[in-house]
């Protein structure tokens, strides 16, 4: 039996952004049902809504949550009802050669990209009876869904539900990219262009392995100013200063260049501002069908890399309960990455903070 029809904030390319009436059928097997407690509003949803990437369909939009275990469908062995859980977006299948060689963030079998459940279907109904899509396999701007039990990690009670709800995206993104993408040591000198929720993710990755020094570039005061309080050493306004040149006089060249805001405009400068056999990591996500261009011999001759970035090269399954403990423990300021918490009836509005950077990253809450 379906719940109860309750409002989820969906995405159509026919009626755009709308709060729709939607229920959702109990867990299969292999699937657990989850109460929504919070979900961050990512620039990754402002995608699906701007048109970068286009859906042929109705998404339920949300992708970075945490919430509780409410029941569970057969089979499923790693959580139970009463576990409060993130909830991973790139739900891995557990059985291509990518993930049998540990690399689950390169998965091939999941399809959490096509928007559907592993069965390639969808939990949710709406009022009329039509199908409505998960956005990247969850659609966490509503209150209960059914997700695949890959998609669930358990996580301490102690963890608040805001700071879960950022490490199912922004954070996890963000560190991994430092820690598992690029490998950053210590005392190796980093720049990170575009400071907003994945960005200031970076920065804290960065003061994590002891970076030095750290060079934030945004074109909002007010996020180089967050940018500084997570572990910045230098900010400077892309819009005024020549990165590039700055990276050269004061560096001689940065070791790392990550672009967490999907510019191709941007990446096409990161060669520039690297030191020989420096990396350029890409975290930001451009449209769809985006393209940029280099200057091929000085990244041959140079040793430059680029390295893509999907959730920061993460394994969920471990890395989140990781980074929950290291926040728990003290050592990831993220309470700080939290803005401003409305109702999920006013994810509308929370959007469009996101589009004109205003405050830090949203929490939605049921
Ligand atoms: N790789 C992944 O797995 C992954 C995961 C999550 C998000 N993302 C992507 O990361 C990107 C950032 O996401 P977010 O939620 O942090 O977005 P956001 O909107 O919160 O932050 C983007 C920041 O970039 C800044 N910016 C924009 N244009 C700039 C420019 N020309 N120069 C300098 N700064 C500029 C903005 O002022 C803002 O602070 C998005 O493209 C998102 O889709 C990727
Ligand atoms: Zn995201
Ligand atoms: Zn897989």
């Amino acid at each position: 039996m379906p719940t109860p029809l309750s409002p989820a904030v969906v995405f159509s390319p026919a009626d755009g952004l709308r709060t729709r009436e939607v229920s959702v059928r109990p867990a299969g097997p292999g699937e657990v049902e989850i109460e929504v407690r919070a979900a961050g509003v990512c620039h990754s949803d402002l995608h699906i809504v701007s048109g970068d990437w286009p859906t042929d369909r109705p998404l339920v939009l949300g992708h970075e949550a945490a919430g509780v275990v409410t029941a569970t469908g057969a089979g499923v062995t790693s959580v139970r009802p009463g576990d409060h859980v993130v909830l991973s977006w790139f739900a891995p299948c557990r059985r291509c050669r990518k993930c049998a060689a540990g690399q689950a963030w390169l998965c091939t079998g999941t399809k959490a990209v096509d928007n559907t459940l592993p069965d390639g279907g969808t939990a949710f109904t709406g009022a009329d009876g039509e199908r409505i899509w998960p956005y990247l396999g969850l659609g966490a701007f509503t209150g209960r869904l059914v997700v695949p039990e890959t998609a669930a990690v358990k996580v301490p009670e102690e963890l608040p539900f805001g700071i879960g709800a950022l490490l199912g995206c922004s954070i996890t993104t963000g560190v991994g990219a430092v820690v598992n993408t690029a490998g950053v040591r210590a005392g190796e000198s980093a720049v990170v262009i575009g400071t907003g929720g994945v960005g200031l993710s970076v920065v804290m990755g960065l003061r994590l392995v002891g970076a030095d020094p750290v060079v934030a570039v945004d074109l909002s005061a007010e996020r180089l100013a967050a940018a500084r309080r997570f572990g910045a050493t230098h900010t400077l306004d892309g819009a005024r200063e020549d990165v590039a040149a700055w990276c050269r006089e004061h560096l001689g060249g940065a070791d790392y260049v990550f672009e967490a805001i999907g510019s191709p405009k941007v990446v096409e400068t990161l060669p520039g501002l690297l030191t020989s056999g420096g990396a350029a990591v890409l975290v930001g996500m451009a449209a769809t069908d985006a393209t940029a261009s280099f200057n091929l011999f000085d990244l041959a001759d140079q040793g430059k890399r680029i390295l893509g970035c999907n959730y920061g090269s993460s394994v969920g399954e471990i890395d989140i309960p990781k980074l929950a403990r290291l926040y728990l423990a003290g050592r990831l300021p993220l309470d700080e990455l939290i803005g401003r918490t409305r109702p999920m009836s006013e994810a509308a509005d929370a959007l469009d903070d996101l589009r004109t950077n205003t405050g830090m990253r949203t929490i939605l809450e049921p």
